[in-house]
């Protein structure tokens, strides 16, 4: 009888190291933090066990520890207690999120900052975008012009990416034009291209209070049932300029990544969402067998295709990479 012995490979921690095709490591992933207003606030979000909306102050001290473990990378989301129709306060230069940015760049050296650039956080009826006079649609292209003074109001705050989640056709060309033309050139932008309405978000949208006041986010954000399309959106936010794209959530979407992998040659990122940590923290049963879980997903999720995981594990898991 003849076989292949392919278990030679498995035979011990060291020749599995060794012979390993994925490889993870603390400077691939980034770690989401909610600011807010105030000092010396630390507000838990229930449904994310052992992630907590900051205050300014403790987010730099968070960052630094973090920064510790290895984690290289932050994405920042501003909790917003201003909201308005038109989502002014989105690019107000004393906004949270610029504030946060300009703290964290004064305060700890190499670090990357992305911002997150959408007005559901910010607008009080919990859309995307600007709503057109008649009725709840979102005025596509008036929503481009918001969405490029709220990246530009980053970049001055400092940010090395920006990072567009609203899902409007157009919006990377938008904030190349404006950031090319105000001398932020080397600011990059870090697009949410296969952003797919899923219902892995709710946490976040809790912790946030950006659900959507009516409605939903189907008529931007991509169809579960599509692959093809998710390759179309990649593909135009390449061309617009973003210089890493996204795919989100990830663990429903492992396939999407594959694909975008195989069709293009930019980093791409994935976001292990916040519905995506809420499940599994109600599984795991206990220190020890979370990190082996965490390990294996973030290990799944890179081995599909990603070059980058934004993950609210970045943390702990740069600890236990190290
Ligand atoms: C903003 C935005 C959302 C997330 C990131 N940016 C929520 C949404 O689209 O409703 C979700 C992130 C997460 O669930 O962890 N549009």
């Amino acid at each position: 009888m003849r076989f292949v012995r392919l278990r030679k490979n498995r035979i011990n921690q060291r020749i599995r190291d060794l012979s390993s095709e994925t490889r993870i490591s603390a400077g691939d992933l980034v770690m989401p933090y909610f600011v807010i207003e105030g000092k010396h606030k630390v507000k838990p979000i229930k449904s994310m066990p052992g992630i907590s909306r900051l205050s300014i102050d403790n987010l730099v001290r968070d960052i630094k520890e973090a920064g510790r473990s290895g984690v290289r990378s932050v994405l920042l989301f501003g909790v917003c207690d201003k909201k308005d129709k038109f989502g002014l306060e989105a690019y107000s230069e004393t906004g949270i999120v610029q504030r946060a940015v300009a703290a964290v760049k004064k305060n700890i050296k190499d670090i990357t900052v992305i911002t997150d650039v959408c007005l559901c956080g910010y607008t009080s009826h919990g859309h995307c975008g600007i709503l057109k006079a008649q009725g709840d649609i979102i005025d596509n292209d008036k929503t481009l012009e918001i969405l490029a003074k709220i990246a530009f109001s980053h970049a001055e705050a400092g940010a090395d990416f920006v990072a567009p989640s609203a899902m409007m056709d157009g919006q990377v060309k938008a904030i190349r034009e404006v950031l090319d033309r105000n001398n932020f050139k080397a600011v990059k932008i870090f697009a949410y291209s296969a952003k797919y309405a899923s219902n892995f978000y709710w946490p976040f949208r809790d912790a946030m209070g950006s659900s959507p006041r009516f409605g939903d986010r189907k008529d931007h954000q991509m169809d579960f049932r599509n692959s093809d399309e998710a390759l179309k959106e990649i593909s135009e936010d390449i061309k617009e300029g973003a210089s890493v794209v996204m795919v989100k959530p990830a663990l429903a979407y492992l396939d999407i990544i594959s694909r975008a992998r195989q069709a293009f040659n930019v980093p791409i990122a994935a976001y292990n969402v916040s519905g995506e940590y809420a499940l599994l923290k109600n599984y795991s049963q206990n220190r020890e067998s979370e990190k082996k879980l965490v390990l294996e997903i973030l290990t799944g999720i890179k081995r599909a295709g990603s070059d980058i995981i934004i993950t609210y594990h970045a943390k702990e898991a740069a600890r236990w990479l190290k």
